[in-house]
């Protein structure tokens, strides 16, 4: 593995990507270059991946763009993407807003460099926590949360209220992280504006991907002091949930039971208090952030095409009848709407790209060499529209693209929103299936009607979201007339954690 030894993740000597890439000039840019200021004419800091894929299709599968002396090569070609997936030559960089995290996490399972002991360490013992056994016990938690999305629902529904969906998918999600991973509550249906927590978690993704879009950071000093404050409150936040466990007594074998107690199967090794701390932070971040987004945009295609929801429905009746309850083999029984989700992260992978290093020295696609410790992101959000693999309409929203057959013609690695290889995502199988039924549930308890005046606008904040996306309700029968009951369901208040009752 690329042993790095600068804080940029690159070998020693390395500074750019003139250094890192012999024939850079080949590499086309955008037109209107400035010196000193680089390829800033048209572009908006705001949004810099909707930039790369306005400016992707006329430079081609691998280009370009500089912004205050800084040079960042982008791939998304399928062939070049698949080559970047080759594990033996090429593995994860830390760079960008994953490097710019590290302040926060530091050698955490997400923003650890390749070479850092803790990283395996951690992999070791966590990687069972998201085994199919695992998955089976987090499912009625994940019912308990869906429930309690449901009965925020119904509450606006008969208001007659618009519901808001990133914010109540974000709820959703957190709180879906927060029990299965801490069995920890934060009460967020309960609250008018967001956790703080959230608002801290925020913050800081926002300040990491400003960071790459300033010449210098001391231009962004007082966005530092409320990142150090963001900081501070998570970190504060987490020791309280630790705290309480360690005082507590182990909870139901969940993933901070695992980081507390479970010593590496090999070496006898455990998590350090400092490395634990990280890793909470990092899995309530990671494993919730994404996974909204991913439901937020499944719900925005299902309201623009009722089609597609009237044969998910049907799915969805047929597979779970008059079960109340679904239980855990009910959900990966759901292709189509498994599908919706797979088209909706194709079009929108919200965690839209990821880095790539060189190990060694090499020729990326045979055209373009690279030393040992270049790297590149690869575009995922732009792979995912390669006309080359999804044909010449590749902004279509069609969930039968991931129909089995049709999945089979494509060539391997033009499908990538969990990233690749070693580093890819832990989470998956969690995220997949806390989506898949909470959009079954969603689908068979309530019909969806768009505001007709809505246009998809896209917020970036290292993780994308549909920006202002608003639905109006109906409450749909489901095939038997009866609605699925939430009694069976396990009751949200005996799961609080009493930290942060009173404070929040
Ligand atoms: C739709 C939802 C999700 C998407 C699109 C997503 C996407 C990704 C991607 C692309 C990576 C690789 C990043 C890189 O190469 O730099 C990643 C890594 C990771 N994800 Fe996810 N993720 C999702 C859900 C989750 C969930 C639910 C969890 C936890 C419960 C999670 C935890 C992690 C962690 C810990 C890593 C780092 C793994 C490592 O480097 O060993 N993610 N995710």
């Amino acid at each position: 593995m690329a042993e790095t030894t600068t804080g940029t993740g690159l070998p020693k000597g390395f500074r750019s990507a003139e250094q890192g890439w012999p024939e850079l000039h080949r590499i086309p840019h955008p037109p209107h270059r400035l010196p000193l200021l680089g390829d800033v004419l048209g572009a908006d800091r705001r949004t810099p991946l909707q930039d790369s894929l306005r400016l992707a299709p006329e430079l081609g599968p691998i280009f370009r763009r500089k912004a205050f002396g800084k040079e960042f090569v982008f791939v998304w070609g399928a062939d070049l993407a698949a080559d970047m997936a080759d594990e033996s030559r090429f593995a994860k960089h830390v760079g960008l807003g994953i490097a710019n995290l590290r302040p926060v996490v530091k050698d955490g399972l997400f923003t650890a460099y390749n070479h850092e002991r803790n990283w395996q360490l951690a992999h070791d013992v966590l990687a069972p926590g998201f085994s199919r056994e695992a998955m089976a016990g987090y499912h009625p938690m994940m019912l308990a949360v869906a429930d309690r999305l449901m009965e925020h629902w119904d509450r606006e529904l008969a208001a007659g209220r618009w519901v808001d969906v990133p914010g109540d998918m974000t709820k959703l999600t957190l709180e879906t992280i927060a029990r299965t991973g801490f069995g920890h509550d934060f009460g967020s249906f309960e609250r008018a504006r967001p956790h703080p927590f959230v608002t801290a978690m925020i913050g800081t993704l926002t300040y990491a991907q400003r960071l790459n879009a300033v010449p210098a950071p001391f231009l962004l000093r007082r966005a530092a002091r409320r990142n150090d404050a963001d900081i501070a409150y998570l970190n504060r936040t987490v020791d309280d949930l630790v705290r309480a466990r360690t005082a507590d007594g182990p909870g139901d074998g969940d993933l901070l039971d695992r980081m507390l107690e479970t010593a590496h199967p090999e070496t006898g090794e455990r998590l350090s208090p400092e490395n634990v701390r990280r890793q909470v932070i990092t899995f309530l971040v990671a494993g919730h952030e994404t996974t909204s987004g991913a439901l937020s945009f499944a719900l925005h295609y299902l309201s623009r095409h009722p089609d597609v929801a009237a044969r998910a429905r049907a799915e969805v009746d047929s597979v779970w009848g008059d079960t109340a309850v679904p239980g855990y083999d009910q959900v990966a029984r759901l292709r189509y709407v498994r599908r919706i989700l797979d088209e909706a992260l194709r079009l929108w992978p919200t965690a839209p790209a990821f880095a790539r290093e060189a190990r060694e020295d090499t020729v990326l696609g045979g055209l373009h060499p690279m030393r040992r410790g270049a790297w590149a992101l690869v575009l995922t959000a732009m792979l995912h529209r390669d006309p080359e693999v999804w044909g010449a309409d590749p902004e279509r929203f069609d969930p039968d693209r991931f129909d089995p057959k049709a999945v089979r013609t494509r060539p391997a690695h033009t499908f990538k929103p969990f990233g690749t290889g070693a580093r890819a995502c832990i989470g998956r199988q969690f995220a997949l299936h806390e989506a898949t039924l909470v959009l079954g549930l969603l689908l068979r308890r309530y019909e969806f009607r768009l505001d007709p005046a809505y246009r998809l606008r896209v917020t970036e904040r290292l993780t994308l979201m549909p920006e202002g996306l608003r639905l109006r309700l109906e409450r749909r029968r489901s095939a038997a007339g009866a609605l699925p009951g939430s009694d069976a369901l396990e009751p949200s208040s005996e799961t609080r954690c009493p930290v942060h009752r009173a404070a929040d």
